[in-house]
């Protein structure tokens, strides 16, 4: 409608009523986002399991990460030492399962970081130890999980020797499909290596939905505004979404979309190294349709929606679109 009229008058004042048209709406979907973020990370409320659970990893993460220095000091990071063993008071106090992954890594640090400083005498280091030793004794804790590794750098380079700029450049966005189901086995492989996705204090808020009922990757897909012409071909659906409960305060407000947008692409990767075709799948859309998937798939109002990822197995060949890249002097800016 605003198109037909557009030739018709002068190209400010149609500006002008295309941003009063279309203000309100994005004022109102921005209200939708700042509620959702409120409501759901760490900003406000902290004590519930998932929310202390990120905020225990981001703390045992920065002192792994400080043992792992070149020259680590003797005594370094006491007081988040400290708030990390108040943290986990907390949530054990609260009952929560200790048995988690995060959880015993924690424990694990703050054991490795004593005997780091074994030889510290002063009284603060030395409450610490009581209080942490009081607090896990009835703890037991899995093997080696927290800590860190010492890597040889011929073991570590013989590692990279993959051709991955063959792995990468052979990667296509695939819109044609099989009717092979796809194992999920294959699917499970694949995102138990997107785990190892680089992500915040490694806070890992990505959570995937691996939907395989026809009926409901059918749903999905209706409310999906890319699949024209080959979603039905599509055999499963994944979803990647971001867990708010990991973030926390004003400055954490975009990091849903930035870990949950790395991980996606690991798991693109991944999928592509088990031999299966894949379609990232944009969940751009406004709030009633992101409703609308949320109540179809049961998916949690604590996760922000990332996309979705549409998988098959590959015809004997097929015809993807070049999707030529920028050249280098196009995007690059040395300074
Ligand atoms: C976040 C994201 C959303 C996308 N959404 C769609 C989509 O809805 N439909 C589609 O056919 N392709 C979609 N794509 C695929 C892109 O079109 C494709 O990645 C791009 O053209 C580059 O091509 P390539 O993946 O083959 O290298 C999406 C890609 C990304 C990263």
């Amino acid at each position: 409608m605003l198109n037909r009229i557009k030739g018709k008058m002068p190209n400010w004042l149609f500006i002008v009523i295309k941003a009063m048209r279309d203000l309100p709406k994005i004022i109102n979907n921005y209200i939708y986002d700042i509620k959702r973020y409120i409501k759901y990370s760490s900003s406000v409320a902290d004590n519930k399991r998932l929310k202390l659970e990120a905020q225990i990893t981001a703390k045992y993460h920065v002192i792994e990460k400080g043992l792992s220095m070149p020259e680590p000091r003797v005594g370094f990071g006491k007081d988040r030492v400290n708030r990390l063993i108040f943290l986990l008071d907390r949530y054990i106090c609260k009952g929560y399962c200790v048995e988690t992954t995060q959880i015993q890594a924690a424990i694990q640090v703050l054991d490795k970081y004593f005997e780091f400083n074994r030889s510290a005498t002063d009284n603060y280091t030395l409450g610490m130890v009581q209080r942490a030793n009081n607090l896990f004794k009835d703890i037991k804790l899995n093997n080696h999980i927290g800590g860190t590794l010492l890597m040889d750098k011929d073991a570590y380079l013989a590692k990279t020797q993959i051709n991955f700029k063959e792995f990468a450049y052979g990667r296509s966005s695939v819109r044609n499909f099989t009717e092979v189901n796809v194992d999920i086995d294959l699917l499970l492989e694949s995102i138990k290596i997107a785990q190892k996705t680089p992500s915040v204090c490694n806070r890992q808020s990505s959570r995937v939905y691996l939907i395989k009922d026809k009926d409901k990757i059918k749903e999905a897909l209706s409310l999906q505004n890319g699949n024209r012409g080959f979603g039905h071909l599509i055999n499963k659906v994944l979803i990647v979404t971001s867990d708010l409960n990991a973030f926390k305060g004003l400055i954490e407000r975009n990091q849903s979309f930035i870990d949950g947008g790395m991980y996606s692409m690991s798991l693109l990767y991944a999928l592509h190294y088990h031999g299966l075709g894949a379609c990232a799948l944009n969940w751009a859309v406004e709030k009633g349709k992101d409703s609308k998937l949320r109540n179809a798939l049961n998916i949690k109002e604590n996760e922000n929606i990332i996309m979705m990822i549409g998988v098959g197995h590959l015809p004997s060949s097929f015809s993807v679109p070049i999707s030529k890249r920028k050249d280098l002097n196009e995007v690059i800016t040395i300074i």
